[in-house]
């Protein structure tokens, strides 16, 4: 195996990339798709109608992200949450949230070789993806870190309520909308806070990005609308009526994406939140 999937990794790579400009090139000629459209006819969701939620059963294999767990909930995946292979994976992924299909390759190719699995042949139980600073990391938006908290299917309602209510943009309408500056604000604020709290707490430059990105798809798939995330994260629940707030036919692509991520990251300041972390780490010491 070695040799010939060093290859095909190194073709995939370099494949991936000039497709993915493509992609983002023929976005800005195509039309988008009509609201109301974006979930493809055929596929579960289609016109808004999601299929029934049913919260996870004992035994169901549930892991650290909501989008995911949601897919489970609803069935589009096996509801168990076990044996999904990798290439539904890619193809729900697109369909459900309109990724573009570049992305929805690199993400479970990625899980494949993390997990030492063959893309095309083998499957996977969605915990699985929770190995430790293979995707998941520490100082998430959602969980509590894995020395704390090993179930990163748990949900840390503290933290989920505080990302919701962070929120300072309004739409037309008047909703809340959580923006890229909100982002970065809590992004910088848990960070500080689980590396003061967390003896093991360890976070690469690489899992910085990753976390910036789950941000950004907080901003651009579900358009950072509160309302919409309060389901999808607290009940990892689509919302009946819902569809991608990315209408391009060709989804979202990496490179338009980057934009998003890179922006997020560059706003971090864990500085501006050392003082807050110090309180922290001083009354986890102090008992109650
Ligand atoms: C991003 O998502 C992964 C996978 O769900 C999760 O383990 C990680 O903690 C998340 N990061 C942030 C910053 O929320
Ligand atoms: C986007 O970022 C990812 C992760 O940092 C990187 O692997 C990929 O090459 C980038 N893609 C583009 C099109 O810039």
């Amino acid at each position: 195996m070695g040799f010939f999937s060093s290859v095909s990794n190194f073709f995939f790579d370099c494949g991936i990339l000039p497709w993915d400009v493509l992609l983002t090139l023929l976005n800005l000629v195509r039309r988008k798709r009509r609201i109301g459209h974006v979930t493809p006819e055929g596929h579960p969701g289609y016109g808004g109608h999601w299929p029934e939620f049913r919260p996870p059963q004992e035994g169901d294999s549930r892991c650290s992200c909501p989008a995911l767990n949601a897919m489970a909930n609803h069935g589009i995946l096996p509801r168990s949450g076990r044996d999904i292979s990798f290439v539904e994976l890619n193809h729900h992924i697109r369909a459900t949230y309109n990724f573009g299909p570049s992305f929805c390759s690199f993400v479970p190719h990625y899980a494949a070789r993390m997990l030492k699995r063959n893309y095309n042949m083998d499957t996977f139980n969605l915990a699985d993806l929770d190995l430790h600073n293979g995707i998941e990391h520490d100082a998430s938006l959602f969980r509590l870190d894995t020395a704390l908290e090993p179930d990163q299917s748990a949900k840390h309602i503290p933290f989920i309520e505080e990302l919701l209510e962070s929120a300072t943009g309004k739409d037309e309408k008047g909703n809340d909308i959580l923006t890229t500056k909100d982002l970065s604000r809590i992004l910088g604020k848990r960070r500080a806070v689980a590396r003061a709290t967390n003896s093991e707490f360890s976070l690469s430059f690489f899992h910085k990005v990753f976390g910036s990105s789950n941000s950004s798809t907080l901003l651009t798939i579900f358009g950072g609308r509160v309302d919409d995330l309060r389901s999808i994260v607290l009940h990892e629940r689509i919302p009946e009526g819902w569809e991608s707030r990315i209408r391009q036919p060709y989804g979202l692509t990496m490179t338009n994406f980057n934009k998003t991520v890179l922006t997020v990251e560059l706003g971090v300041r864990e500085k501006d939140w050392e003082e807050v972390a110090q309180d922290a780490a001083r009354s986890r010491v102090t008992p109650v």
